[in-house]
Protein backbone atom coordinates (compact mmCIF):
# COMPACT_ATOMS: atom_id res chain seq x y z
CA UNK A 1 0.00 0.00 0.00
CA UNK A 2 1.08 3.35 -0.59
CA UNK A 3 2.66 5.44 2.06
CA UNK A 4 2.05 9.05 1.89
CA UNK A 5 3.96 11.35 4.55
CA UNK A 6 3.17 14.62 6.07
CA UNK A 7 6.63 16.42 6.41
CA UNK A 8 7.18 18.83 9.29
CA UNK A 9 4.49 17.05 11.04
CA UNK A 10 6.27 14.03 11.45
CA UNK A 11 2.73 11.62 10.38
CA UNK A 12 1.65 9.28 7.66
CA UNK A 13 -0.18 7.11 6.73
CA UNK A 14 -0.83 3.98 4.65
CA UNK A 15 -3.86 3.87 2.02
CA UNK A 16 -5.10 2.02 -0.41
CA UNK A 17 -4.50 2.91 -4.68
CA UNK A 18 -6.41 5.53 -5.34
CA UNK A 19 -7.35 6.86 -2.19
CA UNK A 20 -7.11 10.61 -1.97
CA UNK A 21 -4.44 12.36 0.17
CA UNK A 22 -7.32 14.16 1.84
CA UNK A 23 -8.65 10.50 2.70
CA UNK A 24 -4.29 9.91 3.95
CA UNK A 25 -4.41 13.01 5.35
CA UNK A 26 -7.63 12.29 7.77
CA UNK A 27 -6.19 8.38 9.06
CA UNK A 28 -2.80 10.13 9.81
CA UNK A 29 -4.74 12.82 11.73
CA UNK A 30 -3.67 15.52 10.11
CA UNK A 31 -5.90 18.50 9.20
CA UNK A 32 -5.76 20.02 5.72
CA UNK A 33 -7.66 23.20 6.92
CA UNK A 34 -6.97 25.97 8.72
CA UNK A 35 -8.98 28.71 10.59
CA UNK A 36 -12.46 29.07 9.71
CA UNK A 37 -11.91 26.48 6.10
CA UNK A 38 -11.73 23.67 8.70
CA UNK A 39 -15.88 23.99 8.87
CA UNK A 40 -16.28 26.13 5.98
CA UNK A 41 -15.20 23.78 2.89
CA UNK A 42 -16.14 22.26 0.15
CA UNK A 43 -15.43 18.66 1.97
CA UNK A 44 -13.80 17.23 -1.16
CA UNK A 45 -15.63 18.01 -3.97
CA UNK A 46 -12.71 20.32 -5.30
CA UNK A 47 -14.22 24.15 -5.20
CA UNK A 48 -12.33 25.75 -2.52
CA UNK A 49 -8.97 25.36 -2.93
CA UNK A 50 -8.40 24.78 1.07
CA UNK A 51 -7.15 21.59 0.92
CA UNK A 52 -3.71 22.40 -1.18
CA UNK A 53 -0.70 20.52 -0.37
CA UNK A 54 3.23 21.05 -1.92
CA UNK A 55 3.92 17.68 -3.38
CA UNK A 56 7.80 17.35 -1.57
CA UNK A 57 8.33 14.07 -3.57
CA UNK A 58 6.83 11.52 -5.33
CA UNK A 59 4.34 13.64 -7.56
CA UNK A 60 4.46 10.71 -10.38
CA UNK A 61 3.03 9.19 -7.91
CA UNK A 62 0.21 10.90 -8.09
CA UNK A 63 -2.97 10.81 -10.55
CA UNK A 64 -2.86 13.70 -12.89
CA UNK A 65 -4.82 16.97 -12.28
CA UNK A 66 -8.46 17.20 -13.51
CA UNK A 67 -10.18 19.90 -15.06
CA UNK A 68 -11.84 20.59 -11.87
CA UNK A 69 -8.42 20.65 -9.68
CA UNK A 70 -6.57 22.82 -12.41
CA UNK A 71 -9.30 25.68 -11.90
CA UNK A 72 -10.30 25.64 -8.50
CA UNK A 73 -8.56 27.69 -6.21
CA UNK A 74 -8.21 30.55 -8.95
CA UNK A 75 -9.32 34.10 -8.46
CA UNK A 76 -12.63 34.51 -9.85
CA UNK A 77 -12.90 38.74 -10.19
CA UNK A 78 -12.73 41.20 -7.81
CA UNK A 79 -15.37 39.37 -5.56
CA UNK A 80 -12.89 36.16 -5.08
CA UNK A 81 -12.29 35.53 -1.56
CA UNK A 82 -10.27 33.13 -2.64
CA UNK A 83 -6.04 34.68 -2.05
CA UNK A 84 -4.23 31.26 -3.79
CA UNK A 85 -3.86 30.63 -6.86
CA UNK A 86 -2.48 27.21 -8.79
CA UNK A 87 0.98 27.53 -7.74
CA UNK A 88 3.87 25.25 -9.54
CA UNK A 89 4.15 22.03 -7.44
CA UNK A 90 0.86 22.26 -5.53
CA UNK A 91 -2.54 19.92 -5.85
CA UNK A 92 -5.80 19.67 -4.11
CA UNK A 93 -5.54 16.91 -1.64
CA UNK A 94 -9.19 15.90 -2.31
CA UNK A 95 -8.24 15.78 -6.22
CA UNK A 96 -4.94 14.22 -5.97
CA UNK A 97 -5.23 10.17 -5.77
CA UNK A 98 -1.95 8.17 -4.68
CA UNK A 99 -0.80 5.57 -6.75
CA UNK A 100 2.66 4.99 -4.98
CA UNK A 101 4.75 6.44 -1.98
CA UNK A 102 4.53 10.29 -1.93
CA UNK A 103 5.89 13.58 0.51
CA UNK A 104 3.31 16.56 0.79
CA UNK A 105 3.39 19.59 2.94
CA UNK A 106 0.00 20.50 3.82
CA UNK A 107 -0.44 24.31 2.99
CA UNK A 108 -2.51 26.21 5.26
CA UNK A 109 -3.93 29.54 4.73
CA UNK A 110 -2.45 31.10 7.54
CA UNK A 111 1.51 30.40 6.63
CA UNK A 112 1.07 32.54 3.05
S1 LIG B 1 -11.75 20.20 0.11
FE1 LIG B 1 -12.30 21.86 -1.15
S2 LIG B 1 -10.98 21.70 -2.83
FE2 LIG B 1 -10.46 20.02 -1.59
Amino acid sequence: MPRVTFAGQDKEAEVAVGASIRQAAKAAGVCLYSGVFKLDNCHGLGLCGECRVRVIEGEEHLTEPGLRERHAGRPRGRRSVVKRGNEEGERLGCQALVLGDVVVQPRLRDEG
